[in-house]
């Protein structure tokens, strides 16, 4: 069943930026692009990186440690060496806060 799980308030996500946050003992990034919020797990699938430490440009986020790049609207790894997609999560709004979907 859906699990929609309250998790930070909208204005603490920086505008065409991420942030990293531990949600349901998960850690999670959440970036804010024109206003869309958008989820995806926090750590790398190619290595132990935080892509909240990374850079986000052209809705993709640049991995800190090798500088793979995933889509994060959709997780699709887009460049080497990353082979693996990473996780996203369903978002909803509410009271000025975020809700992630764990299913
Ligand atoms: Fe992210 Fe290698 S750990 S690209």
């Amino acid at each position: 069943s859906d699990n929609w799980i309250s998790s930070i308030s909208i204005d603490d996500i920086p505008e065409d930026d991420v942030i990293g946050v531990t949600v349901n003992g998960h850690q999670i990034a959440f970036y804010k692009v024109e206003d869309e919020i958008f989820a995806t797990d926090n750590i790398c699938t190619h290595g132990h990186a935080l892509l909240s430490d990374g850079f986000l440009e052209d809705g993709e986020i640049e991995c800190p440690l090798h500088q793979g790049r995933f889509c994060i609207k959709s997780g699709k790894a887009m460049s080497e060496p990353l082979t693996e997609d990473i996780k996203t999560y369903a978002t909803r709004m509410e009271d000025g806060q975020v809700f992630l979907k764990f299913s």
